[in-house]
């Protein structure tokens, strides 16, 4: 098997649906053994991008290798050694779980021996043993992306790409379906995973951010987190709600978000002192305090391009 640096290389990828450009020239670089999270608001191009990477749809411009192979040319090639969740459920809904998983088994061309080992294998690890004979069509959305996500598994691919994986499912299971990916990381398997949750982002070794189909962030995810630019302060005080409109209104705030007590205010990177004109701004009741970034932080500079007040717990 040759080794190999980036499993994915993407260079200059666009893609336009008529005049909307839904990708556009964009650059990305997944690492050997690494887990890669997508990021992007809905309608920012993360589907379209890796529907391209797996060979399903034709690039209007750029380069796409993955595990060394160029796209679309080598698409067979590529599809026998990645296993690609998709975001919207693609089984078969009127087959059992083990049906389902049967024939994917059947169509990879897994020896029927092995097959049956890898079947109750990933039955047991994604917890589908006792609904194996219940139709497709009819579990619930947490139990068709852990079918989904056995399917995926099953051929022991180098390379997983998982659009959404976690939509749907419980926290205890996505705890545990990441502990997989670590898992799996661990042994070589890289993963380009897409996720709205910012909880899985921290989680990832790097990312890319996409806003309209252009990359606007990149890279390991603790130096994103230490080299953003912009200041992020904590509000904390009796009844912080009533701050935030009047937080909102100031040119120097980016974005107001409500954290259980406290709020969290994004601050322009031009602002000298953001504690002070914040403080200013909303009296002496209440203490501000300069806090490190996270990466919903870094998320929500990168991706709005109008002010917002991001409504949390
Ligand atoms: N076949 C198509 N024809 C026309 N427009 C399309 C097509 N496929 C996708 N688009 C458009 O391209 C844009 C990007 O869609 P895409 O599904 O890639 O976004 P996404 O980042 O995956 O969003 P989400 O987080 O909601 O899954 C959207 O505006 C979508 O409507
Ligand atoms: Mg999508």
């Amino acid at each position: 098997m040759k080794l190999i640096d980036d499993v994915i290389v993407v260079h200059g990828l666009t893609k336009r649906f008529g005049e909307f450009v839904a990708v556009n020239n964009l650059d990305m670089n997944i690492k050997s053994g690494s887990i890669h999270g997508f990021l992007g608001p809905n309608g920012s191009g993360k589907t379209t991008a890796i529907r391209m990477m797996c060979g399903l749809m034709d690039a209007s411009e750029g380069d796409i290798h993955v595990l060394g192979l160029s796209m679309p040319e080598h698409a067979s090639q590529v599809r026998d050694q990645v296993g690609y969740m998709t975001q919207k459920f693609a089984l078969y809904e009127d087959l059992t779980i083990k049906e389902n998983l049967r024939f994917i088994a059947k169509v990879r061309g897994i020896p029927a021996a092995l097959a049956k080992e890898r079947l109750n294998a990933v039955m047991i690890d994604n917890d589908l043993v006792e609904y194996q004979s219940q139709l497709a069509g009819s579990l619930s959305g947490g139990q068709k992306r852990r079918l989904a996500f056995s399917a995926a598994v099953l051929t022991e691919p180098r390379l997983l790409i998982l659009d959404e994986p976690t939509s749907e499912v419980d926290p205890n299971t996505r705890r545990e379906m990441w502990a997989k990916f670590f898992k799996l990381a661990s042994v070589g398997t890289s993963i380009l995973i897409s996720t709205h949750l910012m909880d899985e982002a921290e989680r990832c070794h790097y990312l890319t951010v996409l806003n309209d189909g252009i990359k606007v962030a990149d890279g390991k995810t603790d130096q994103l987190k230490n080299e953003f630019s912009h200041q992020v302060v904590l509000v904390e005080g009796e009844n912080v709600t009533p701050l935030t409109d009047s937080i909102m209104q100031m040119k120097q705030v980016l974005a107001v978000a409500q954290s259980g007590l406290v709020l969290r205010v994004i601050v322009s990177k031009e602002e000298a002192d953001p504690v002070r004109i914040v403080s200013e701004n909303i009296g002496p009741k209440f203490s501000v305090r300069k806090i490190k970034a996270t990466i919903e932080d870094v998320f929500v500079a990168a991706t709005q391009t109008t002010k917002c007040r991001l409504d949390k717990e």
